[in-house]
Parts: structure tokens; C-alpha cells; sequence
């Protein structure tokens, strides 16, 4: 019961910004976010991803820790602006040569890399051309995937365009509270639509690689985002509305475009009159684009939300209420493994047959100070990790085709706006001195991944 599939693929997951630190280095350009979080006002104590866990100088040492957990595959992300400093281009090759050298140490430590193209960091030039917003965006997108693919693809087997984009959308346009720190329910369904257009042309652009660049003709390309359950907080009919529309608002928006090439009925009526009125049945929306068959779905989990209608929160007018009794990580989301396997049996019955991988799951909490012998005892994390373990193992039990786990993080690092006080590491790493020392919660998925299973 609480074993795995053979072959089934156990992994950790990062980004670029949130560790590799050396943003301008080797001819880097600025990023997004390295000009967000140098705004003064923007990030929790002004914290920036400048040092981050100097991951892009001390890379062989985190790969060595990788191997002492046992990961067989690592998800990373690449910063764009590293590879081509204003966005479109010029490319760097500098830049380049961190991944490749990365993607080659990775393999000879027999770990499979795991790439996303796109994990909210990108050229800070292309924000002054518009950002999101200008519909050129999805062209840069797949002129850099391709430069990419050109040079790392004959070894990467698994890309990812796009990480999380409603998180985009929601904190970067329509919230401000991260880069490029709009407020704009006008610019949010733009962006959305653009963002699902550039992973469409991206897929239609590794399609048409020569095979030699899509690792040999096996390479597999998706696509990640973050899922919810959305439940109501009474049976009241506003309740009930607004539950509904916190999930197509984050959960059907972009998976019935990808999946269904359409959106769901509910984002008019968010959006009101700043909607932009895409039909399905109009050629230029290009929903055959965004709907362009990809090969696996990467589902990042962390929480549910349970809803109350709230007239103070437009445009979706729904509010999280607090669950009596429930445990809370340190950035206050709910603990509810039940959800992961709620969402993995949703996406079956709602889109079908599909494999899929879980990209990322995981929590922050405030860990114990280590011991004396060194320990560090997180035992909220272990209980989280394992809950969810259990919950995954249901949702395959039922028939759900999960390729693969990846927890989130390998290395406690930039938590975004937050900065680095919430640590979501399997991996501790002092920032003073960089020192990483693997917690209780890396033993234990050490173990999860030597048994192939999540129970002793
Ligand atoms: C996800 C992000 C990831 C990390 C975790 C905690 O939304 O993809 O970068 O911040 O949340």
C-alpha cells in the first residue's frame, strides 16, 4: 500500500533566483527580480537574492548532497537573464556554460535533470517592452527556449516552460506584491493569455527540433502549476459562488485553456469590464496554440483553501477562512494532505489520462536550532512529508498516473517576498557561512527514497 512503482521517480525541486545567488555574474543581466527586491519597500527586510545559497559557485557541492539523499532526478529552473542578458538577442554563452556544466555533473551523478524554462525570473529589459503584457512576449519566450534547447537539450529529457503562471498573474500583475509589482485587473487576463500562448509556442517550437535536440527524440516537454482545492466555508449561496470562483480563478483558468482550449465561465464575471472577451470560437484568442498537446502535467501542491464570500477582496470577492483546529506552516497555510490527493483525482476525472509528476510539495516552519551532535529534529516537516506521501500513494491507489515526487526544497532558500526566513529545506544552510547540514526531514526522505516507500 505505502510502497511505490517501481520506477516511480523521487526528487527535490529549486529555482534559479531563489539560490543561486551571483545574479551578474559571467555577463548575467539584471532580472526582474533582482530589480524588484532592490526596490526599497518590496521584500521582507529588503532581502534580496544577491548571495541567495550560492548555489551558482558551490553547485558541485550541492550536487554531492543530492547523491547523499539519494535524489534521482533534480527539478532547477535556468535564469534567462543570465543567458540572454537583455531578453532578446544577444546571447551569453557564459551563462550557458553554468547549465551545461551543471546538466553534465548531474548526469554523471546519475541524477535526471528536470529543467524549467521559466520560474518567474526573467530579463528586467524585457518589464521596460511591456513584460507580460505585450503579446511579443510569448516570441521571446520561445526564441530563448530555443536557444536553449539548442545547447542543453541533447542531454535534458524533461523541460517545463512555465512555472505556476497564475502566481504570476495574481502576485506579479494583479497584486503587485511581487515582481513586476503591478496592481491591475486590466493587465492580469492579458498576461494570462500571454503566458499561456508563449508555452504554447514553445511546445510547437521543441516540436519541430531536430531530434539530436530533444534528447534524441525522447524528450518529454509540460507545463506546472499549483493547484488548490477550493471548498466553501458555509453551504450559503455566496459561499458556495465564491469557492467556485477561487477555483476557476486558479485552478480551471489555465488547466480547461491547456487542456479544454477554453476558459472557464466564471472569468467574465471576475474580470468584468477590464475582460478582454477571448472566445474559444475566435482564431485569433489562438486557443489552438495554448491547447497544443503536451506530454506530462506538473502539479505543485501545498494547501487548500476554504472560502467565504468577502466584499472587500475584488476581483474574485472570496476570502480564506482560518480552519479551527487545523495545523498552520509558518506562512499560514493549512496542512491538508487530504488535498493533494483530492486535486490528482480532480485532474483525472476532470481532463482525463494524463501522466503526471508532483513538481513540488513541502512546508515551511520555524526549525529547531540544531543539537549538540549537530541534529536538526524538524519533525513538523517529517509529519508533513509523510502525510502527504500517504495522500499521493491514495491518489495513485485510485488509478492516477504520477510519474514522480519532487519535495520542495533541496536547500532552505529565498522564499520570494518573504525572503529567507521561511525555510522550506530538506537542507539546512546557515547564511552567515553558507554551511548546509541535511535536517531530520532529508533523512527521512533519504530513507522514503532507499525503500521506495513512504511508511517503515
Ligand atoms: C511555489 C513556488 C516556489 C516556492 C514555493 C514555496 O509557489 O513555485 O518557488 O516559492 O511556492
Amino acid at each position: 500500500m505505502s510502497s511505490f512503482p517501481p520506477g516511480f521517480l523521487w526528487g527535490a525541486a529549486t529555482s534559479s533566483y531563489q539560490i543561486e545567488g551571483s545574479p551578474l555574474a559571467d555577463g548575467g543581466g539584471p532580472s526582474n527580480w533582482h530589480v524588484f527586491a532592490h526596490t526599497r519597500g518590496k521584500t521582507t527586510s529588503g532581502q534580496t537574492g544577491d548571495i541567495a545559497c550560492d548555489h551558482y559557485r558551490r553547485w558541485r557541492d550541492d550536487i554531492r548532497l543530492m547523491q547523499e539523499l539519494g535524489l534521482q532526478a533534480y527539478r532547477f529552473s535556468l535564469a534567462w537573464s543570465r543567458i540572454l542578458p537583455a531578453g532578446t538577442g544577444r546571447v551569453n554563452e557564459r551563462g550557458l556554460d553554468f547549465y551545461d556544466r551543471l546538466v553534465d555533473a548531474l548526469l554523471a551523478a546519475d541524477i535526471k535533470p528536470f529543467a524549467t524554462l521559466f520560474h518567474w525570473d526573467w530579463p528586467a529589459a524585457l518589464d521596460e517592452r511591456g513584460g507580460w503584457t505585450n503579446p511579443d512576449s510569448a516570441h521571446w519566450f520561445a526564441d530563448y527556449a530555443q536557444t536553449v534547447w539548442r545547447r542543453l537539450g541533447d542531454r535534458v529529457a524533461h523541460w517545463s516552460t512555465l512555472n505556476e503562471p497564475w502566481v504570476v498573474v495574481d502576485a506579479g500583475y494583479l497584486h503587485g506584491v511581487h515582481a513586476p509589482g503591478h496592481a491591475s485587473t486590466f493587465e492580469a487576463p492579458q498576461v494570462a493569455h500571454n503566458l499561456l500562448r508563449a508555452h504554447g509556442m514553445a511546445v510547437r517550437a521543441y516540436r519541430a527540433l531536430p531530434a539530436v535536440h530533444r534528447s534524441g527524440g525522447t524528450g518529454k516537454i509540460g507545463i506546472v502549476v499549483n493547484l488548490e482545492p477550493k471548498d466553501a466555508a458555509s453551504d450559503t449561496e455566496a459561499d458556495t459562488a465564491a469557492a467556485q470562483r477561487a477555483d476557476a480563478y486558479m485552478n480551471r483558468y489555465y488547466l480547461d485553456a491547456l487542456l479544454l482550449g477554453r476558459y472557464p465561465p466564471e472569468l467574465p464575471v471576475i474580470f468584468g469590464r477590464d475582460w478582454p472577451g477571448y472566445r474559444s470560437d475566435d482564431p485569433s484568442a489562438e486557443f489552438a496554440l495554448i491547447a497544443e498537446p503536451f506530454d506530462f502535467l506538473g502539479v505543485n501542491y501545498y494547501t487548500r483553501s476554504v472560502n467565504r464570500y468577502d466584499a472587500s477582496a475584488p476581483p474574485v470577492f472570496a476570502s480564506p477562512v482560518r480552519q479551527e483546529g487545523a495545523e498552520y506552516t509558518a506562512l499560514d497555510w493549512e496542512v491538508y494532505p487530504e488535498g493533494l490527493q483530492r486535486v490528482l483525482c480532480w485532474l483525472k476525472e476532470r481532463y482525463g489520462d494524463r501522466p503526471l509528476y508532483v513538481t513540488e510539495n513541502g512546508a515551511a516552519f520555524a526549525d529547531p536550532e540544531a543539537d549538540a551532535s549537530g541534529r536538526i529534529a524538524d519533525v513538523q516537516r517529517v509529519a508533513y512529508l509523510r502525510a502527504h506521501l500517504a495522500a499521493l500513494r491514495m491518489a495513485m491507489d485510485e488509478g492516477v498516473d504520477v510519474r514522480g515526487y519532487f519535495a520542495w526544497s533541496l536547500l532552505d532558500n529565498y522564499e520570494w517576498a518573504c525572503g529567507y526566513a521561511k525555510r522550506f529545506g530538506l537542507i539546512s544552510v546557515d547564511l552567515d557561512t553558507q554551511a548546509r547540514s541535511v535536517k531530520d526531514s532529508g533523512r527521512f526522505y533519504r530513507d522514503v527514497i532507499a525503500r521506495g516507500s513512504a511508511l517503515p
